[in-house]
């Protein structure tokens, strides 16, 4: 940063799209700024959601790698089987499938930058390999003992807590420090006073824009408190979901603490994680919890089977029947002059009239919707989210990517 940090910041926040007065990441960019032409392992730590991969970028555009090649990789979606060959390439013949040769990751962005998301998912045979390349700029191919020399900058990122894994043998100590030699940490936003508002403004305005929205949704002073005293266990990717749901969905432009609360909302509580749109989980594991959860889940799963049905009859040319009441999401935009069903059950999931309706709601809209509604439910852990989804988490990661799902 030069002689006018302010202003130098305003335009790399601005830059990068980053909206924020929150100090601590204002500290971790002015971090990512400065370490950025050194050729340092940086790790950076935070919650699920807070921003980390803007860091990384920022870290490869102000160094002088930034002609050369960026690569971001999520450790946590590629297989086990697989990863070795994936970061560090496979020679022909190396393994039953492996009819070419392959360069890997490593081999790729030499000169570059690596990014190696959800780096605590690495399993520990990969761990030692990526220990090696760090400390010697040498790495083998899966099949090869011929060592391969390659100059490639190390960020990595995490959610889980290291020391911990650590602790319980799923992480090397060594790669630990020789990856963390800076460290930046990212602050959640519940403890970023003030910014979430903020954030709901900038993410209302880019919806509006995006959709040709003639006006964004604002929140009256009363919702501008919740959204300021709620946890947001998803952070800045949750409230993002969340202001684009409402941008879209809401009938009025004005969002007050009711819709909120619809949208599981609400002003600071005891919950915890904050995710109520079913149940409102938080965590404690107690029956009650669950018990509560079960019944809503299959409600909910039953109204959906009436619409199903109604749908089928509605096809094969049987009279319409009225969905029932309580299933629907808030009316779309394009049908806001329709009669509103007043929701009881607090499930996104639109009514089989909206679906026939509505031409811009499809099929795979409907998917996109409960894998986005899942996640969030999930705190966005792609595990228990395929595990509600009754999808595996490799299939729930390539729907992911299919249908452009930013986490
Ligand atoms: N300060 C911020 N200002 C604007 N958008 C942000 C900010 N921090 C994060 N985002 C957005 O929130 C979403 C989640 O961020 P991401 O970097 O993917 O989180 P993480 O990797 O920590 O889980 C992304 O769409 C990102 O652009
Ligand atoms: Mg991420």
């Amino acid at each position: 940063m030069s002689s006018e940090p302010n202003r130098d910041m305003q335009s790399l926040m601005s830059r990068y799209g980053i909206v924020g007065r929150n100090e601590a990441l204002r500290e971790a960019l002015a971090t990512a700024v400065l370490v950025a032409p050194t050729d340092l392992s940086v790790l950076i730590q935070g919650e699920s959601g807070v921003g980390k991969e803007i860091i990384p970028r920022i870290i490869h555009d102000h160094s002088k790698r930034k002609g050369k090649t960026y690569i971001a990789i999520n450790c946590g979606s590629i297989p086990e089987g697989t990863i070795d060959s994936e970061l560090f390439g496979h020679e022909k013949g190396a393994f039953t499938s492996a009819i070419g040769e392959h360069e890997g990751y490593f081999g790729a962005a030499d000169g570059g930058t690596l990014f190696l998301d959800e780096v605590g998912e690495l399993p520990l045979s990969t761990q030692a390999r990526l220990l090696r390349v760090l400390e010697t700029g040498e790495y083998m191919r899966v099949g090869s003992s011929t060592p391969r020399k390659t100059n490639v900058r190390i960020v990595a990122a995490t959610n889980v807590d290291i020391p911990n894994a650590i602790k319980q043998g799923r992480f090397r100590e060594d790669l630990y420090y020789r990856l963390c030699t800076i460290n930046i940490k990212i602050p959640p936003l519940r403890k970023r006073q003030g910014d979430a508002v903020l954030l709901f403004k900038k993410f209302a305005l880019d919806t509006a824009e995006r959709y040709n929205i003639p006006e964004p949704i604002r929140l009256t002073p009363e919702a501008e408190a919740v959204v300021n005293s709620y946890k947001w266990p998803g952070n800045i990717r949750q409230l993002r979901n969340i202001t684009e749901q409402l941008s879209i969905l809401s009938e009025s432009r004005s969002i007050t603490p009711e819709v909120l609360a619809k949208h599981g909302i609400t002003p600071n509580s005891d919950d915890d994680t904050g995710i109520a749109t079913i149940g409102g989980s938080n965590n404690s594991g107690s029956q009650h919890d669950y018990e509560q959860e079960i019944k809503i889940l299959a409600h909910a799963v039953f109204e959906l089977r009436s619409e199903v049905q109604e749908l089928k009859e509605k096809l094969q040319g049987n009279n319409w029947h009225k969905a029932p009441a309580g299933t629907t999401l808030p009316v779309p935009l394009s049908a806001q002059k329709k009669p509103q069903h007043s929701p009881a059950v607090d499930l996104d999931i639109p009514t089989a009239e909206e679906i026939v309706d509505d031409d811009t709601l499809n099929i795979g809209d409907m998917e996109k919707r409960n894998i986005l509604l899942s996640l969030q439910r999930n705190h966005y852990k792609r595990k228990l989210a395929a595990e509600e989804l009754g999808i595996s988490e490799r299939t729930l990661y390539r729907k992911i990517k299919a249908y452009g799902i930013d986490e």
